[in-house]
């Protein structure tokens, strides 16, 4: 039982600071749905299947934690999900106007309220552009995200 969450992002790809904040809700929340925007403006490194893929495999061993996808607005697919609160890491300030303009207007057009979570200090300098940007000029992963998604990685960026 207990609240239903959903966690949304680009996750192109997800990273260990991601899956720090996901665990830690599926801690808190009955049920968490990570849910994985599809943004026909823009161009991933990884399909929305692959990173749907990716994000099943990471987090597998959640029992309460389900991955899906989505297309247009975050609070109608919160709705259709059961989902009754967003949550979302915080990294730093400079997250904060970003998220908090988003977090006020779902509130405002779903009556939708965001939790943020503090990301842990060990991935506060952690976003999937910098380690899609350190791979892509051949600098190490490891450690930043897990093992079958560096691997992905490595393959999508040499494929070219
Ligand atoms: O990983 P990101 O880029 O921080 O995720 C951004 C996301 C997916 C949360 C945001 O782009 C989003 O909610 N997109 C869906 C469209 C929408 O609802 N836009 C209005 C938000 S106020």
């Amino acid at each position: 039982m207990g609240l239903t969450a959903l966690c949304p992002g680009t996750f192109d790809p997800v990273t260990n600071g991601h899956l720090d904040v996901i665990g830690r809700a599926a801690e808190l929340f009955g049920t968490v749905i990570v849910a994985v925007v599809e943004n026909p403006s823009k161009t991933p490194l990884f399909t929305i299947e692959e990173r749907v893929g990716l994000l099943e495999e990471a987090v597998r061993e959640h029992r309460n934690v389900r991955v899906g996808s989505f297309r247009g607005l975050l609070v109608d697919h919160a709705r259709a999900q059961g989902a009754s609160v967003i949550v979302k890491g915080l990294r730093a300030v400079s997250d904060y106007e970003y998220e908090i303009q988003m977090a006020q207007m779902n509130q405002r057009i779903g009556r939708l309220d965001t939790l943020f979570m503090a990301t842990s200090p060990k991935w506060s300098f952690l976003s999937s552009s910098l380690v899609r940007e350190v791979a892509s000029y051949g600098g190490d992963v490891e450690g930043l995200v897990p093992d079958h998604v560096r691997k992905r990685l490595l393959d999508r960026l040499a494929e070219g």
